[in-house]
């Protein structure tokens, strides 16, 4: 069953999307060579509860950690660690969510560590343009196949893997509610979106082939061809014409490539 929020629901998830987003913000500036995965969790967490939020992700199904730290050929779910140390050419996935006031946010980006080679450059622009192309479909009246659909296109025109094993949801009161939200799909198929749905959007890319398997730990996702991977999400309203991104706030689909 998917749940339409309302406007005092909306505000409230608001509230939580920026926050996420101001975290975000912070966990770009800690993220260098030299640094571990488990430091930036610590620093994570710290923030999400120093706003009297919670990490939605701690505990979640047993996961020991407060954000997801996924290098190179993890795909998501890596597991933040003292025994992982960033280094330079590697790209970082950092996926986070948080609960504050009884709502949830989830976002993720990946960025590079230090400097990188020009294939994984590529990778990670074009996955976030995968988010945008997605995003821009979360309009009243379009069906759920559309955003799965802008999504595949740009990326398999590039010769990119499109990840099927895991998707998008919806999120509100809990992370992952209905509807489950494919980075693939139909356009013009599916449920139709209604304003107030509210999704979490968050296509994973790979370099190579679409396939991935699951760790020993139970948790870490890695491409089987070994092929890097980028991941992109914000929390998104639907609504008539322009969706909102929660986690973005103040983004303007309308503005000149480079404007925010
Ligand atoms: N952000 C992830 C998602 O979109 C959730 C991480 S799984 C957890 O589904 F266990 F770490 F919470
Ligand atoms: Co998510």
């Amino acid at each position: 069953m998917i749940f339409v929020k309302n406007s005092a629901q909306l505000d409230k998830m608001r509230a939580a999307g920026r926050l996420l987003y101001e975290i975000m913000q912070r966990l770009r500036e800690v993220i260098k060579p030299g640094e571990t995965t488990a430091a930036i969790d610590a620093y994570a967490e710290e923030q999400i509860r120093r706003h009297r939020a919670v990490p939605s992700f701690l505990g979640y199904q047993g996961y020991p950690k407060s954000i997801c730290t996924s290098i190179d050929d993890e795909v998501v779910h890596g597991i933040p660690s003292d025994q992982v140390i960033l280094k330079e050419g590697s790209i970082l996935s950092l996926d986070c969510g948080l609960i504050l006031d009884g709502w949830q946010a989830d976002s993720a980006f990946t960025v590079p560590i230090g400097r990188i080679g020009p294939e994984k450059q590529k990778l990670i622009e074009v996955t976030e343009a995968c988010f945008f192309a997605g995003a821009r479909a979360a309009v009243a009246d379009s069906r759920l196949g559309d955003i799965g659909y802008a999504v595949q296109q740009l990326a398999e025109s590039q010769g990119y893997g499109v990840v099927r094993d895991l998707t998008g949801h919806g999120i509100g009161r809990n992370m992952h509610e209905d509807p489950s939200v494919p980075n693939y799909g139909v356009a013009g198929h599916g449920v139709r979106l209604k304003a107030g749905m509210t999704l979490a959007i968050e296509p994973m890319i790979t370099l190579g082939a679409w396939q991935v398997r699951q760790m020993e730990d139970g948790w870490t996702m890695k491409t089987l061809d070994g092929s890097p991977c980028a991941h992109y999400e914000h929390t998104v309203a639907v609504a008539a014409g322009k969706p909102e991104i929660l986690t973005l706030p103040g983004y303007n689909f309308d503005a000149p490539a480079g404007v925010r």
